[in-house]
């Protein structure tokens, strides 16, 4: 080879994109040492070589060049390859290069490997999703303290009217004049009857306002670092003791090792919601299982566990996965309220964890508390002996 071909050989190969150059005829003329790292293929491997046997992972890219009858700009293609086990994306522009008119043209394909990089902006679109969900209920719970607020003040005057009206009522029914018309003192009674509905009407209305109130302040916990498979356990088996889930099938899978720092009562109370969610959405026949898988926080690499709880449920429309997390959404008429999952969300969220949901419709539900390990020692020595950390 003459020397500036030689060169050109070279410069092919510090490239930071794969290339692959190939004939009219479909065969290879090129491939640069990019193209073989992306590949997966061995460095020595020659053009010539791949013409001779072709790996699995470039006969989707061969046969894209083959099938192409002019430029392509800037497309994408998924193909496995042997560097990872998911399936991969390059990234790849494709053009026919003439040395002049004569000559027949080349295909040159340049690709480069964006897996990674799609995964990433995959991950920041759900990191900015969970983000705007925890604003929004912040949002959502300064608006309903604020209205739930306001709305006691003229609640309180109701009551105070109404019973000064039923005073004054009960009173008059006592005098002597009254009790000679039995007109009058059949509308008194009448009367009293009201304000005894409008009363009860209004004590409705401040329990509501109350439960609103409780809603939106700040969840008290008492944290205490536990085993997680403990808390898990305990509750599944008080569900399944429970008449409600009698017919619906619970299963624990894998034994995490991890403590976690929590509030019991409130975390048993998360995976009330989600089973009961899950029972609800299967008639109360259905089965969800619950497992585990470990994760480390995409901030600062602090390990995590998942608790997965699976349904093989209805799932949820797409369409609606944005509201679910809502206070008072629900799909359930008159039988749902709405807070539940509002209420896990922000007491996983107060665990400084997350919970998160993958649902395809008519493929099930999964629901995934993900919360911090806890890592200190279970005991701790100090001057007075061994007493526990928490
Ligand atoms: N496991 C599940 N399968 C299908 N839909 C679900 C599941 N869990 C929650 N949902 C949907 O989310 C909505 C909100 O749930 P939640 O906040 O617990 O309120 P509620 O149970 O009172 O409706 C439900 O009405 C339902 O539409
Ligand atoms: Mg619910």
């Amino acid at each position: 080879m003459q020397p500036e071909l030689l060169m050109m050989d070279n410069i092919l190969d510090i490239l930071p994109s794969g290339m692959i150059v190939m004939r009219v005829d479909g065969s290879i003329l090129k491939i640069n040492q990019k193209a073989r790292d992306i590949l997966g293929l061995s460095p020595s491997v020659q053009a010539s070589d791949l013409n001779h046997t072709m790996p699995d992972c470039l006969i989707p890219l061969v046969k894209l060049m083959e099938q192409a009858t002019q430029d392509i700009q800037r497309a994408e293609i998924s193909l496995s390859l042997p560097v990872r086990p998911e399936e991969s994306t390059l990234g790849f522009s494709l053009k026919f290069l003439r040395a002049d008119d004569t000559q027949p043209p080349l295909k040159i394909l340049t690709f480069t490997d964006i897996t990674q990089v799609q995964k990433d902006q995959l991950a920041m679109e759900k990191i900015k999703d969970e983000l705007n969900q925890s604003k929004k209920l912040a949002s959502i719970g300064t608006m309903i303290a604020g209205v739930a607020h306001e709305m006691n003040n003229p609640l309180t005057g109701i009551s105070m009217s109404t019973s000064l009206l039923k005073m004054n009522l009960e009173r008059l029914k006592t005098l002597p004049q009254v009790q000679e018309h039995p007109k009058l003192l059949d509308s008194i009674e009448k009367g009293l009857l009201e304000i005894h509905k409008i009363a009860r009407a209004s004590e409705k209305a401040a329990v509501l306002v109350n439960d609103l109130l409780a809603y939106a302040k700040p969840i008290q916990m008492v944290l205490v670092a536990l085993p997680l498979q403990a808390v898990v356990t305990d509750i599944v088996n008080a569900l399944k003791s429970h008449p409600h889930f009698s017919q619906f099938h619970i299963e624990i899978k894998g034994q995490p090792p991890h403590r976690v720092r929590c509030d019991r009562i409130k975390l048993e109370q998360v995976f009330y919601n989600l089973v009961k969610n899950a029972c609800d959405a299967t008639d109360g026949k259905g089965q969800v299982t619950i497992f585990f898988s470990e994760a480390q926080n995409p901030k600062d690499g602090a390990p995590q566990v998942v608790t997965h709880v699976k349904d093989n449920g209805p799932g949820i429309d797409k369409a609606l996965m944005g509201q679910i997390f809502d206070p008072f959404f629900t799909t359930k008429g008159h039988r749902g309220v709405g807070l539940g999952l509002s209420i896990c969300y922000r007491t996983v969220e107060q665990h400084g964890g997350l919970l998160s949901v993958d649902s395809t419709k008519w493929q099930g539900t999964e629901f995934k508390i993900t919360l911090p390990v806890f890592e200190e020692p279970l005991y701790l020595e100090n001057n007075q002996g061994v007493t526990g950390s928490l």
